[in-house]
């Protein structure tokens, strides 16, 4: 048989994927889940304007998309109050970060993050080649200021850093990731990864300017427009990196309905408003189940809540084993002691019922077949 050789760098990575899908769950359960609440996704979808592009784009869906989303960036120059020249659009965050390791990491170079951070950018540096540094989270909170001392230490180049962070839900103000910025060694830059930040407290943003050197800011259409399933993601920095990015992506990667739903979702302020105030509160809901059933759950930022099942990540992977059981998908942080916790993206109030009615019960097996297994 003639087997295609793969590079020593591709034959050398696990066969593994940064998650296993919702979809390979229930393929593998055998039945559909009643409540998806494990991949923070927005249940309660896109504004319906973007809805309406989406489809009125589908008829000419024959035609490639603008392979410079021009329309797309000049309407996030114009709300951001930035050049077009200091946006780039790409296939979600997660292509983008691809993109960003590709064009700075050779092979062998030195890159940092936090033990437990949100894996697809791991699995971007190790399929470059790249060297993973990590560093322990510090009060369940990714730790800047250290990330920052180790790329010192290491000769790191690039350094990851979700604000706010997931699996956590925590976000540091804006002002200490400015202030942390002071210590960045020279040529370093820093992801500042806000998938999380429409739904974050005002002091969250980072009061530098956009074209500033030391960072480069990743947004998304994915969480608080919720158009996951578009794969529509912008890159905010310095022009020079900026366009150092048409070097490497995907020039025709975007998705032209794509394109004009999330033109059409960024116009819909009031339903922008509207989902952050649902997402405020299912998590307010979210607390309260959890302390139902006597257990904490961790301040958020985010769209979705950690909740701390008070023990190990044995019993964290019991409780979303059992939930998972009775239809409700979640999943959980992957480090310990992060993993004593499971995490709960916010839902309807239909979701939140079900997750109020098996959690009981999934504690109770969990914790029943955690006693057995010593
Ligand atoms: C921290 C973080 N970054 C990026 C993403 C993915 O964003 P996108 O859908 O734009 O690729 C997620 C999704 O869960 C995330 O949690």
């Amino acid at each position: 048989m003639n087997t295609p050789n793969l590079t020593p760098l591709v034959a050398g990575l696990p066969a593994t994927v940064p998650f296993v899908g919702p979809e390979e769950l229930q393929r593998n359960r055998g039945a559909p889940f009643a409540a998806r609440l494990g991949a923070n996704e927005n249940v309660f979808g896109p504004s319906p304007r973007a809805i309406a592009a989406l489809q009125a784009e589908n008829a000419r869906i024959w035609q490639y998309g603008d392979a410079g989303s021009h329309d797309l960036r000049n309407a996030l120059a114009a709300e951001l109050g930035c050049g077009i020249g200091n946006i780039v659009v790409g296939e979600g965050i997660d292509g983008l970060l691809g993109y960003l390791v590709r064009m700075l990491v050779a092979p062998g170079d030195a890159v940092v993050t936090s033990a437990g951070a949100y894996p697809t950018f791991n699995y971007h540096v190790a399929g470059y080649g790249g060297r993973l540094e990590t560093v322990p989270y510090r009060d369940d909170a990714e730790d800047l200021v250290a990330l920052i001392a180790r790329a010192a230490e290491v000769g790191a180049r690039l350094i990851y850093f979700a604000n706010p962070d997931n699996p956590m839900g925590s976000y540091l103000p804006g002002v200490e990731v400015a202030a942390a910025l002071q210590a960045l060694p020279e040529g370093a830059l820093l992801i500042l990864d806000e998938a999380y930040l429409e739904f974050a407290p005002d002091d969250a943003a980072v009061p530098l300017p956009l074209d500033d050197p030391r960072l480069i800011r990743m947004r998304t259409f994915s969480k608080a427009y919720g158009m996951a399933g578009a794969r529509v993601g912008y890159a905010i920095g310095a022009p020079g990196l900026i366009a150092a990015f048409d070097r490497v992506r995907n020039h025709f990667g975007m998705n032209r309905a794509a394109q004009a739903g999330a033109l059409a979702a960024l116009a819909d302020r009031d339903w922008l408003a509207r989902t952050k105030a649902k997402v405020a509160a299912s998590r307010d809901e979210i607390g309260r189940i959890a302390a139902e059933n006597g257990l904490k759950a961790l301040p958020s930022a985010t769209n979705f809540v950690t909740v701390d099942c008070g023990g190990d990540g044995n019993l964290a992977r019991r409780v979303v084993a059992e939930l998972g059981d009775r239809g409700v998908f979640i999943r959980m942080p992957f480090v310990a002691p992060q993993d004593r916790c499971v995490r709960i993206s916010c839902g309807t109030e239909a979701d939140m019922a079900l997750l109020a009615s098996t959690l009981p019960a999934a504690l109770t097996a969990a914790r029943a077949a955690a006693a057995r297994a010593g």
